[in-house]
């Protein structure tokens, strides 16, 4: 069996062109939603991320503003920064790339975005609220892997979720949002006894380690969903995921691939974020 492909390139294509309408039916109205992004330090990927989701914006009709800080940057300067940006009506998103350097108190500079404007969704109240299934804004990355699996018709409630890796920014909010839809979840993680055990027993197994070509076709149940949350960079300059591609799609169901699963479907989120923001200011206003 060789796997189903699910095209974050394409479904992206798709969900922005419904976000640029929405965005230009709000520009129209006198609101263009805007997002600021703020880079410290010089990490090459963090580099290309932002440039990716600035020229997302630009792409869907919305505006970006972007502040960058040098590595040794005071950590008040990025605060003030922030400060600033809350209390400009016209900014509808803040985003901070991580990591930050390290003597900066990340935890401190999320929880300095207005709860508002916390696009990423990474401010402990939107946590808290999407933990109690409040409305919130849900982080990006793990947002787009349930409109991936929805794009698929995957069937969620009574299914076997895994979810390899527990960060704050996939693995944890990804485990809460397949709890909400139903799933049965395990959060597996570098200190789990036999992983295998879990992993082969994944109707949905969503890799968010780190690692390159860590899950083999030998760990993924026959018909799966596997979903490569990975990005990584091999010696030779190629880019590759989390999953060892060419063994799993000869045993899953439908398969994400890297480049052009998750990635692209990430900035969407990001740019629906905003949007959604710039309608609620807008519905304020
Ligand atoms: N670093 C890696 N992923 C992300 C993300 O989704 N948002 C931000 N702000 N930083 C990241």
């Amino acid at each position: 069996m060789t796997a189903r492909i699910i095209d974050g390139n394409a479904l992206s294509a798709k969900l922005r062109g419904e976000l640029a309408a929405k965005a230009a039916e709000l520009t129209a109205k006198g609101t263009q939603p805007c997002l600021a992004v703020i880079l410290v330090g010089g990490d090459s990927a963090s580099a290309v991320y932002v440039r990716n989701k600035v020229a997302g914006c630009e792409k869907a009709g919305i505006k970006s503003l972007k502040f960058e800080y040098p590595q040794d940057a005071a950590p008040a300067d990025v605060l003030g920064k922030i400060a600033e940006l809350n209390a400009d009506p016209s900014v509808h998103g803040i985003l901070v790339q991580l990591p930050l350097p390290k003597h900066f108190d990340e935890k401190a500079v999320l929880e300095a975005i207005s709860v508002e404007k916390d696009v990423d969704g990474f401010h402990a109240e939107n946590v808290g609220r999407l933990s109690q299934g409040q409305e919130a804004f849900i982080p990006c990355t793990p947002n787009g892997v349930m409109e991936m699996l929805k794009s698929i018709e995957t069937p969620l409630r009574g299914a076997e979720a895994v979810v390899i890796g527990r960060s704050n920014i996939v693995g944890k909010p990804m485990a809460m949002l397949l709890t909400a839809a139903g799933a049965t979840v395990t959060v597996c993680h570098s200190g789990t006894r036999d992983l295998n055990f879990h992993t082969r027993r994944a109707d949905i197994l969503v890799a968010a380690i780190g690692k390159p070509k860590f899950v083999t076709g030998d760990m993924v149940r026959p018909g799966a969903v596997v979903i490569d949350v990975g990005i990584n960079r091999l010696p030779d300059g190629k880019l590759c995921g989390d999953v060892d591609f060419d063994s799993a799609k000869d045993v899953a169901g439908a398969i994400t691939p890297v480049p052009g699963g998750v990635g692209p479907m990430t900035i969407t989120m990001l740019l629906a974020n905003t949007v959604e923001s710039a309608s609620r200011a807008a519905r304020k206003a």
